[in-house]
């Protein structure tokens, strides 16, 4: 079996990560999505709404699961049989840093990464600048799933 991982902060989860797993899901047996819990890092949604979230965003593919990992991608790779991590690329601004990245998870354990160039249509699209333009009262209503713009909004009535 063919599993990999699409690892990240999903904070939240934007229609540009749902293209990479989709076709990450067309390409491999098993693709899951593994939510980062990372104390330091202050978040819009916790850990538990962000796995919620990309759940239902991706329940029409049934070869994709969601998961949480704390620590080393490499060990949460280790510990669910993954092989390969898979990656979106927006632009070339995103690619000193994961290659980085991609050379020491391969060099310290072994474990590949896979990047996948991102629909032009979602190059500029990160989940920082989704919650700007919502917080702002910004309409980001082509940029998320239905499920995650909903939550966003009340969410952002809240604050
Ligand atoms: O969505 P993000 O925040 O850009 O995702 C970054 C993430 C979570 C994929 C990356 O920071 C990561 O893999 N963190 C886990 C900790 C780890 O393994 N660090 C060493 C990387 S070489």
């Amino acid at each position: 079996m063919r599993r990999v991982v699409c690892p990240g902060s999903f904070d939240p989860v934007t229609n540009g990560h749902l293209d990479i797993i989709s076709r990450a899901a067309q390409l491999f047996d098993e693709v899951v999505v593994a939510v980062v819990l990372n104390p330091n890092k202050t978040s819009l949604f916790t850990a538990a709404e962000r796995v919620e979230l990309i759940a239902a965003a991706t329940k029409e593919h049934e070869n994709v699961r969601v998961d949480r990992f704390e620590g080393l991608i490499v060990d949460f790779c280790r510990d669910n049989n993954i092989s390969a991590i898979v990656k979106g690329l927006r632009a070339v601004s995103d690619f000193d840093y994961e290659m980085q990245m991609a050379q020491m998870n391969y060099s310290q354990a072994g474990v590949e990464t896979l990047f996948m160039t991102t629909n032009p249509e979602y190059a500029f699209l990160s989940s920082s600048l989704v919650k700007e333009f919502a917080r702002f009262g910004g309409d980001v209503s082509g940029l998320v799933p239905a499920i995650v713009l909903e939550q966003l909004n009340r969410r952002m009535s809240e604050s």
